[in-house]
């Protein structure tokens, strides 16, 4: 539709209806207004898979991997590739809006979001986000790119104020928004946080100086028009992050999230009536709403939607992507080949050995978690692809998961029926029952859709004791509880966040309450009852149950025995979503529990030793140089055993690239503190984190930015450079595979200093990248382009973009650290 029958729409509408329009009915949807032909509008996160408006098993959806192993990609097909399938999953959902990509940056390696992050990077993660929209978009589904902006940290989420000087903002923090909404994206969340002292969802010159106004031609349009990007899209505020009625209506925030209260509603229609809000700033917020409404299908007359749906690979396409992300950090030769890949058939005995190869991290915690159907681990798919002729022999060796395990619906089952799973029966004051449900998990959320009335939920289960002895279970949760186990009495346990009253955070890092039980085997009753606030009504708790079992000294030196017994040895350590996850920041970069000792000591006795790592954000590696072969797998998503399997293996080879540098030692980091002091995150370092953190401090990584070897070796013969009519570099970089794999190359290209002012002297930054796919001997050029924009740098004076004119230097290279061949282009001056 075009805007004129847009505008016409909104004049068909009250000032009632149009603000009510501007909250969220509920927790994820926009209402509908049937006299307009307008949908209800339905919202759902996020980055790693599209969790729908409900976050239960009973709902499940494609789950993929963490946004970071996307960009370790370094290619924009393979991401769209990724947004078009969860675009697909969005339709089938009648998802409309979704909650992605997350494109903050990582500033400090604690940052809590960092596995939902992209990278340290403004041009991979422009380039990556771009493609994920252009993915997810032609689908007919809304992008949100988020969270804007200055949100790199999760301590003290909802008030900190950053504060970052213009140019940093211009040159690094604003530019992957820029590239998503030049790659069209129809909306735009507004962070919790505070930029110089403005809140963003109420940020005026941030949200409509730079995001809406302007014509769409940043370059060198000055700062009276921002960056000049003309976004014609919504700008959201993130969940409860909206404070303020007039100011944030003023400010150019479109809807507020959630709903049905919040700071709009009646009192925006006053601030209306009462002349303090133009009645004009509310019309362009609903235009921009039926705008996306139209975009995505909404809306009765709107252009017909592409017929998409999940395609019926979308496990296989999973796998591949996730296989394709991951990177060899390390490989060395043991006897004549290096360890990796590894062949099946010259092994007939290998341990996997690890916390995270029977029970991998697929994903990390926070509004990203979806419910996957399943999770491949690592185990079972190892197991399958080595084959039946080799033994394969698993030890847990340490124990890293906080909780308890949660009670699954194969050991418990419903007390009125008999049948598997857990009995859930919402119940008002008097205890009497207003709806029931039978439920395969015990890990629970309820945000919103409780029948009305509802003042407690009680879970009851019979669990199987299939060995007497010491059981412990337990309750986690924010809240108020009532546990029965079995006979004996029952115990009020009140459980509050331990910061803030964060909803998510009581999520995400619930405490737990543990009770010890000696009970004989056969059958034990269950129930507990959860309070729920009426004015509230969400929920959030999970029960959890540990049988007996070894100690983890036994653990340890069982996963001793099968190392010693093997001719290979998988570990598959790494973090869990108790450790990554929204709601908080890491206070180090430790592996959890024993793992590092663990390795060391499996290492130890046997040689032949892969570690890969299953974990989302940077961690420290003490024993990285005592193993031959390391291979990063993040958090690959629900098919992430076949994954590694399949890198392992060699069956696809692992072809990523760091997004991030990897420190030696947390210390090491540019930047490393995410907490606000006195309420403030100051971004002193300005451009000088992450790999031009590390080289400006001359500080040697563990693993650099865009490190990853794969599975063959390169020489870089040659590179051309060239700046063609629209002042753009074309360069051209020739390269031949002298390994014996084919195998993919991923070629950067790094911009000089910039020269000239000492003060300017920075180091080398990333400007381009392209990839490419040789045969072994085979010599391939990679074209790269290089934007005039990309190597403009912002003037504070000016207040615009300018161009360093003369003669530079392009640098084609591996890694931020491993520089192979030099040109240099003559730019003209701005
Ligand atoms: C997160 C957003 C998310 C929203 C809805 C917030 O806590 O910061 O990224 O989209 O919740 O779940």
């Amino acid at each position: 539709m075009d805007t004129k029958a847009l505008v016409e729409l909104v004049g068909r509408l009250t000032l009632e209806q149009k603000v009510a329009l501007l909250t969220g009915e509920d927790f994820w949807s926009l209402r509908a207004v049937p006299e307009i032909g307008l949908r209800k509008l339905l919202v759902s996160d996020g980055p790693a898979g599209v969790r729908g408006t409900t976050w239960d098993e009973r709902d499940p959806s494609l789950l993929f991997p963490n946004p970071t192993a996307l960009a370790a990609l370094w290619d924009p097909g393979q991401v769209r590739r990724a947004g078009a399938l969860m675009g697909a999953q969005a339709r089938d959902k009648g998802v409309a809006w979704h909650l992605a990509p997350n494109v903050n940056l990582h500033r400090s390696p604690l940052g809590g979001r960092h596995f939902e992050c992209y990278s340290e990077d403004p041009v991979l993660t422009a380039r990556t986000a771009a493609a994920f929209v252009e993915g997810v978009q032609s689908t007919g589904v809304a992008s949100t790119v988020k969270h804007f902006v200055g949100n790199e940290s999760e301590t003290e989420r909802m008030t900190y104020d950053a504060v970052i000087d213009e140019a940093t903002l211009r040159e690094v923090y604003l530019p992957p928004f820029e590239a998503a909404v030049r790659a069209g994206v129809w909306s735009v969340m507004a962070a919790y946080n505070s930029v110089d002292g403005v809140s963003m969802t109420d940020n005026g010159p941030l949200i409509t100086g730079v995001l809406k106004d302007g014509d769409g031609d940043g370059v060198g349009a000055g700062a009276a028009s921002g960056l000049g990007l003309g976004f014609d899209g919504v700008v959201v505020s993130d969940w409860f992050a909206t404070r303020s009625t007039a100011e944030s209506a003023d400010a150019g925030l479109d809807v507020v999230m959630p709903g049905p209260t919040g700071p709009w509603g009646e009192a925006l229609v006053a601030a209306v009536r009462g002349g303090e809000v133009e009645e004009s700033v509310i019309d362009d917020k609903v235009l921009r709403v039926l705008r996306l409404a139209d975009r995505t299908g909404f809306l009765a007359g709107s252009d017909p939607l592409p017929p998409v749906t999940t395609p019926d690979d979308a496990d296989a396409q999973l796998r591949d992507i996730a296989a394709r992300a991951m990177v060899v950090l390390r490989n060395e030769q043991v006897g004549a080949d290096p360890l990796l890949p590894l062949d099946p058939g010259s092994v007939s005995r290998v341990a996997v050995i690890g916390p995270n190869a029977a029970c991998l991290t697929a994903q990390g915690g926070g509004s990203a978690h979806v419910n996957p159907a399943h999770v491949i681990s690592p185990l079972t798919a190892l197991a399958e692809a080595l084959g039946p002729m080799v033994t394969v022999d698993y030890a847990q060796g340490v124990v890293t998961q906080r909780l308890l395990p949660a009670i699954t619906p194969e050991t418990a089952t419903d007390p009125d029926t008999g049948h598997p799973g857990l009995r859930v029966d919402f119940i008002d004051p008097a205890g009497d029952v207003l709806g029931s449900e039978v439920r395969q998990a015990s890990r629970f959320v309820f945000m919103g859709g409780l029948p009305a009335g509802t003042a407690g939920i009680r879970v009851r289960a019979d669990v199987v004791i299939g060995q007497a002895g010491n059981h412990q279970f337990s309750v986690s949760g924010v809240g108020a509880f009532r546990l029965v186990i079995g006979d004996n009495a029952p115990m009020k346990i009140t459980m509050s966040p331990s910061a803030g009253g964060d909803l998510v955070e009581g999520l995400v890092k619930p405490p737990e309450h543990r009770v010890d039980v000696e009970i004989e085997t056969g059958t034990v009753r269950l129930e507990v009852v959860a309070q729920v606030d009426a004015n509230l009504p969400i929920a959030m708790f999970g029960l959890n149950h540990q049988v007996p079992g070894p100690s983890e000294e036994e653990l340890f030196q069982a996963a001793l025995d099968a190392a010693r017994a093997a001719d290979v040895v998988v570990m598959v350590v790494g973090t869990t979503d108790e450790v990554e996850s929204e709601g908080f920041d890491r206070t180090d970069l430790l592996l959890p529990g024993r793992q590092d000792e663990l390795v060391q000591a499996v290492a130890a006795q046997n040689p032949r030793t892969i570690v890969v790592v299953n974990a989302g954000a940077p961690v420290e590696m003490p024993w990285r140089d005592s193993v031959p072969a390391v291979l990063w797998a993040w958090f690959p998503g629900q098919e992430g055993g076949y994954a590694i399997a399949d890198a392992v293996t060699g069956a696809v080879e692992p072809g990523g690239r760091l997004p991030t540098t990897f420190p030696k030692a947390a210390a090491d980091a540019p930047v490393l503190s995410t907490a606000p002091v006195d309420g403030k995150v100051v971004y002193a370092e300005g451009t000088m984190f992450g790999y031009r953190g590390y080289a400006q401090a001359e500080i040697v990584p563990a693993y650099p930015f865009g490190h990853g070897l794969g599975y063959t070796t390169w020489e870089y013969e040659d590179i051309t450079a060239g700046v063609n009519a629209a002042g753009d570099v074309e360069v051209a970089v020739k390269v031949r595979n002298t390994g014996e794999r084919i195998g993919r190359e991923v070629v950067q290209i790094y911009l000089a200093c910039e020269g000239g002012d000492p003060q300017r002297d920075d180091p080398p930054r990333l400007v381009g990248f392209g990839t490419t796919l040789a045969a072994p001997n085979e010599i391939a050029t990679v074209p790269i382009t290089i934007s005039r924009r990309v190597l403009a740098r912002w003037d504070v004076a000016r207040r615009g973009w300018w161009v360093r004119g003369g003669v530079r230097e392009l640098i084609a290279a591996r890694s931020a650290w491993d520089a192979r061949i030099r040109t240099r282009v003559e730019l003209a001056g701005s």
